[in-house]
C-alpha cells in the first residue's frame, strides 16, 4: 500500500513546498463548514484556512473586525469535522492576538483544539513576540502581510500595499522577520506582482498570494468569490470558476414555483400510509 495517497498535507510538508526548490505550488482556499470543507477536500486543496472573511461571506459583516474567537472556534470544528486531508488552518480574529502573550496562546489553543493544525495572524514586525509565544507552544503559525484586512481603519481601506520602493523594502524585511520568528508560510495580500516576487525570492519557507500576482509559492481564494456566492464585491485579482448564486436563485426559484402549483412534493416523493391504517381512518393510502 502506498503510505503517500491520501496522507494528511503536514506542516513540514507545506514548508518545503518552494517553487524554485523544485516544489508544486500551494492550493489553499477557505472553509467555514463541512460541507464546504468536504468538497474542497475532495477537489484535492493543500490548504482549508478558515478564514476571518467568515464574518463577511457568511455572517453579514462589512469587514473582519466583528468577529469572537468563539466564532472562529465554532466554524474551525465545523471543518475539522469533515475530517479533510488538507491542512485546517485558522484565523486568529482581531484583538485575540495583540493584548499579551499569555491571551495569544490561549486564544490560538482554543482554535487548535477545535481542530485547526496551524493559526494565522496578520502584521509583520509588531506580532515577532507573538509569533515566538505560539510557536514555542508548538502552535505552528502562518503569517500574513501587505493589505492586511484587520488593519482597514488604520490603511484608510481594502489597499494595495507596498506600492513604494521603501513600503516594499519593509514588506521583505517583515517576512524576513516572520520567517525568522517561526512561521512556517506567509500570506501575501495585496502588493504588486513584482513585490511579491522579490519577497518570495527572499524567504526560503513558501509565499501564499491573493491579489499578489504570479510570483508566489501558492494561491488563495475566498470559496465565495471561486464559486461566484457572494458577488457584491468583485476585486480584479477573484477568478470567478462558477455562478452558484445565479444557479441558486434559479433553483429556488423552480421550488418556489412548484410549492405554488402543487407540483411538489409529488407522490414518490411522499409517504404511503399503510392500507390497513388508511382503512380504519376511511382516508386513502
Ligand atoms: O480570512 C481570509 O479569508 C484570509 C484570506 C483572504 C487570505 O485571510
Amino acid at each position: 500500500m502506498n503510505d503517500s495517497i491520501n496522507a494528511a498535507i503536514t506542516i513540514p510538508a507545506v514548508r518545503q513546498r518552494k517553487v524554485r526548490r523544485g516544489g508544486e505550488r500551494l492550493v489553499m482556499l477557505t472553509a467555514y463548514d463541512a460541507p464546504g470543507a468536504r468538497m474542497a477536500d475532495e477537489a484535492g486543496v493543500d490548504i482549508l484556512l478558515v478564514g476571518d472573511t467568515v464574518a463577511m461571506v457568511v455572517l453579514g459583516y462589512e469587514d473582519t473586525l466583528q468577529l469572537s474567537v468563539a466564532d472562529m472556534e465554532h466554524h474551525t470544528a465545523a471543518v475539522a469535522r469533515a475530517r479533510p486531508t488538507a491542512l485546517v488552518v485558522a484565523d486568529l480574529p482581531w484583538l485575540s492576538y495583540h493584548v499579551s502573550a499569555e491571551e495569544t496562546i490561549r486564544n490560538a489553543a482554543r482554535l487548535i483544539r477545535a481542530g485547526a493544525q496551524a493559526v494565522k495572524l496578520e502584521g509583520g514586525r509588531k506580532r515577532l513576540a507573538m509569533v515566538e509565544a505560539l510557536v514555542n507552544s508548538e502552535i505552528p503559525v502562518m503569517g500574513h502581510v501587505g493589505l492586511t484586512p484587520q488593519s482597514v481603519h488604520a490603511m484608510g481601506g481594502f489597499r494595495v500595499q507596498a506600492r513604494t520602493a521603501e513600503s516594499a523594502q519593509r514588506l521583505l524585511e517583515a517576512a524576513k522577520a516572520l520567517e525568522h520568528a517561526g512561521c512556517f508560510a506567509i500570506v501575501l495580500e495585496g502588493v504588486p506582482a513584482a513585490v511579491a516576487g522579490l519577497v518570495t525570492a527572499g524567504v526560503s519557507i513558501p509565499t501564499i498570494g491573493i491579489g499578489a500576482g504570479p510570483d508566489c509559492d501558492g494561491q488563495v481564494l475566498v470559496y465565495h468569490d471561486l464559486l461566484g456566492i457572494e458577488q457584491a464585491l468583485r476585486p480584479r485579482f477573484v477568478r470567478q470558476y462558477a455562478n452558484l448564486a445565479d444557479e441558486t436563485v434559479r433553483a429556488i426559484r423552480s421550488f418556489a414555483k412548484d410549492v405554488r402549483s402543487g407540483s411538489f412534493p409529488a407522490a414518490d416523493e411522499s409517504y404511503a400510509l399503510g392500507k390497513e391504517a388508511a382503512e380504519a381512518l376511511g382516508i386513502r393510502a
